[in-house]
């Protein structure tokens, strides 16, 4: 029933839908029509039988409807739970040392330039539009300490149309570029460009800088991330560091920053007890297949995170992980998840099906935006890939299955087409 009579129909898709429910992993809808108001949310979505009767309570026009080829889907954008922007500048390059000599060597100098608006103008361009054409509709980012720049991609991720949580990195501890320190963040500034509270990790925060940012993200009710548990001597090192708390999980939650808004990156290493803990707050972790093997940081076992309840999204993890795109954080996601039963064969494996909803409804839960995007329910927002598995000069007619961006031909955000882009 059509109860906004204000309402306008500004798109109409006719042909196969696909996406996950609580029920499905995958659930496949054909011969539907889906119809997107001029809010962008998802007006109804029902079978094309109905069509008639849609069209005279909506008011669109059999010209309106978009048809869906023979070889083409619609499928919710996916969200990438954990990216760092300003690593964007050198992807695919420096994947030779473990954590925390990677971040000394090349992380810390690389993130200082971002002092230069010019430079961050440049990466920050680069890596919104990148994102997008691979079909990612919402990013959850790492910044840097610079308040400007950080700012700058804010604007830009509204610009372009992508659905962004911007964090302004934290820290002000144990790095070796001394002046690499500061402890603000950035203010409320866009309809779907959120900030997030980022600490950067506890190794580099203070006691006093963490309280201070549990502080800020539980009176202002906003996101939290940061990283836990990626490698083990991070890991040891966080006991030395914080030699009253129990573990690492402890550290973030004496510090009151395990919240239903908060996302932790990797968590290769957390034990069944911290794992409770992470249910208990309604937090969630950011797998992030690529990373956790390039920097040999860890596997991850989505499964035991899954049975215990937490919330579980996918990161790609620029530039730990060599790769922004989220169709190969899904493939690296199986492919930890098969080396975990090539070591032990009572694993039970994920399945492409649950990997595809860790990619869109499961990094929709994992941001608490579920309420807002994840999947094809009336009254979310539209933010949609089309899929084309046959273009022309495609990859799917050499190998079945190898699908990537130019199999990605329309990219929506909130009803908005943002791909293929306007100045193109
Ligand atoms: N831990 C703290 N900072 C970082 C970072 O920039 N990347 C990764 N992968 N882990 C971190
Ligand atoms: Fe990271």
């Amino acid at each position: 029933n059509r109860n906004d009579t204000t309402a306008r129909i500004a798109h109409v898709f006719r042909g196969t839908f696909v996406h996950s429910t609580s029920g499905a992993a995958v659930e496949i809808l054909q011969n539907c029509v889906l119809g997107v108001d001029d809010q962008g949310k998802i007006a109804f979505i029902e079978n094309d039988r109905d069509e008639e009767s849609l069209s005279k309570l909506w008011g669109f026009g059999a010209s309106d409807i978009k048809q869906l080829g023979q070889h083409e889907f619609l499928m919710p954008g996916m969200v990438d739970t954990h990216i760092h922007a300003s690593q964007y500048s050198y992807t695919g390059t420096a994947l030779d040392l473990p954590l925390l000599e990677w971040l000394n060597t090349y992380t810390f100098p690389v993130e200082a330039k971002y002092k230069d608006l010019e430079f961050a103008n440049n990466v920050y361009t680069k890596v919104v539009r990148r994102t997008l054409k691979n079909g990612t509709t919402t990013a959850c980012y790492f910044a840097t300490i610079h308040t400007d720049a950080s700012l700058l991609l804010g604007e830009l991720a509204d610009k372009f149309g992508q659905r962004a949580l911007v964090g302004k990195v934290c820290m002000d501890c144990n790095s070796a570029v001394p002046q690499y320190k500061e402890s603000s963040i950035l203010e409320d500034c866009y309809p779907k460009v959120k900030p997030v509270v980022t600490p950067r990790f506890a190794p580099s925060c203070s006691s006093s800088l963490l309280s201070e940012l549990g502080e800020i993200a539980n009176n202002n009710k906003l996101h939290i991330q940061s990283h836990i548990s990626e490698n083990k001597g991070e890991v040891e090192l966080v006991k030395t560091l914080f030699p009253g708390c129990k573990s690492y999980t402890d550290v973030y939650l004496k510090h009151k920053l395990l919240t239903d808004r908060t996302v932790m990156a990797h968590g290769c290493h957390l034990t069944d007890e911290e794992l409770e803990i992470f249910h208990e707050t309604g937090s969630a972790i950011s797998h992030c297949p690529n990373s956790n093997i390039s920097i040999c940081s860890g596997m991850l076992n989505v499964r035991n995170v899954l049975n215990h309840k937490v919330k579980l999204g996918l990161g790609t993890d620029v530039a730990a992980g060599y790769s922004p795109s989220m169709l190969d954080a899904m493939r690296r996601t199986l492919d930890t998840s098969k080396a975990l039963t090539i070591q032990d064969p009572q694993h039970k494996t994920l399945s492409f099906e649950e990997v595809f909803r860790l990619a869109t409804l499961g990094g929709s839960e994992a941001l608490s935006l579920d309420d807002q995007i994840g999947n094809f329910v009336v009254g979310k927002d539209f933010d949609a890939l089309r899929v084309n598995v046959c273009v022309p000069e495609g990859p799917i007619d050499l190998f079945p299955g190898e699908g990537d961006d130019r199999n990605i031909t329309e990219v929506y955000v909130a009803g908005r087409q943002v791909v293929p882009f306007p100045d193109t």
